[in-house]
């Protein structure tokens, strides 16, 4: 059995490494090389990174892309430029030309992509290194995130809040746990994600470069209402920063200073809650939007069940929400535990408060 011969005419076929297929290989690679790192050094997906820890995760995120544009620019044109010269034309019957393979090749596209991960590699490491290194003046935020909401508290200050604000270029740690099921916190433009746990305590750090205000968002599916357990940091001057501590203080003190005013206990339960997160109480400065408005709710409380008294009403409402649940709204969106989480004295202040708001 005789094995084919080349015909003359496929003798004049296009050959791979020809002079024209090293010139346009180069102008590919070339090509590759610029649009990769036009498009890693202005990613037009991603906003700007507004901590210190995101611009330099930035800036490793867009090395990355650069290298890996390259790498599939220049895969995809070798392959198209494959496809189109040296597709076989028609009555051709020929064999391939039979290449058995290229040594100095394979070593070329072993070796490249092997040095490149090691650099991604070392860069990687560098890069969370100096991320997760402490500041001896960092400022401490715990923060506490339930269904559905966050509550940061400043320990060196005593003051609890709903919404993180921080001082500009001063690296905050934030100590993180969860009062129920797994939730992750995670600022967009800090590039900064990490899960909040029930049995741990999670820590992150992050430093705020750019004034303004940034969502909080928790990215970990927790619940019904987990699309809309979000929150926002606030990044501010040293000087704004101190004038709002000073506020929180004052308002609590205020708070605590007027003992004889039975609603403030009330409304310091309403917020440590967290349920301004979800309802609209003006007495309480709420305005959520996820569950019913409580604005007179004791006035209505009574009239809702019948033979069941407002307090009652209240209660249970509280305690089994599901068994309480308002025309319009869902099942399951409020948290079922509150009668565990709250204490008996907690739950009759909060209900004695809302029985108060005619
Ligand atoms: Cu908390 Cu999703």
């Amino acid at each position: 059995m005789s094995h084919p011969t080349h015909s003359d005419a496929a003798g004049d076929r296009p050959r791979a490494f020809d002079a024209t297929s090293k010139l346009v290989a180069g102008i590919i690679g070339l090509l590759a090389v610029v649009a990769g790192l036009v498009i890693g050094l202005n990613n037009p997906f991603l906003n700007r990174a507004a901590s210190a820890e995101g611009s330099r995760i930035d800036t490793l995120f867009s090395l990355t892309l650069g290298m890996a544009t390259a790498v599939f620019v220049i895969v995809q044109g070798f392959l198209l430029y494959g496809i189109v010269r040296f597709s076989r034309q028609p009555d051709d019957e020929s064999d391939g030309l039979p290449i058995r393979g290229h040594t100095r090749l394979e070593v070329f596209w072993t070796a490249v992509p092997a040095i490149v991960i090691v650099i991604v590699g070392i860069l990687s490491y560098q890069v969370l290194a100096e991320i997760e290194r402490p500041a001896e003046d960092a400022l401490v935020v715990e923060v506490k995130a339930f269904q559905y909401a966050w509550q940061f508290y400043y320990p060196e200050h005593d003051v609890t809040a709903t919404e993180l604000h921080i001082p500009l270029d001063r690296q905050v740690l934030l100590r993180m746990r969860s009062n129920d099921v797994i939730h992750s916190f995670w600022v967009p433009e800090f590039r900064i994600k990490k899960d909040v746990m029930p049995d741990r305590v999670t820590e992150t750090y992050i430093t705020g470069t750019k004034l303004g205000a940034y969502p909080i968002v928790c990215t970990e599916l927790c619940g019904a209402g987990h699309a809309i357990m979000r929150s926002q940091v606030i990044v501010q001057s040293d000087a704004n920063f101190r004038a709002w501590i000073a506020s929180q203080k004052t308002e609590a003190e205020a708070a605590a200073a007027r003992p004889a005013d039975p609603l403030a206990a009330g409304r310091r339960i309403f917020k440590n809650y967290a349920c301004d997160a979800c309802h609209v109480l003006t007495d309480a400065r709420a305005m959520g939007v996820i569950g019913p408005n409580l604005d007179g709710i004791g006035a209505r409380a009574g009239n809702i069940v019948p033979g069941q008294s407002a307090e009652e009403y209240l209660r249970l409402a509280i305690v089994k929400p599901n068994d309480y649940i308002a025309e319009g709204y869902p099942a399951n969106l409020m948290p079922q535990d509150y009668g565990l989480r709250m204490s008996e004295q907690e739950l009759a202040e909060l209900v004695n408060y809302l029985l108060e708001m005619k």
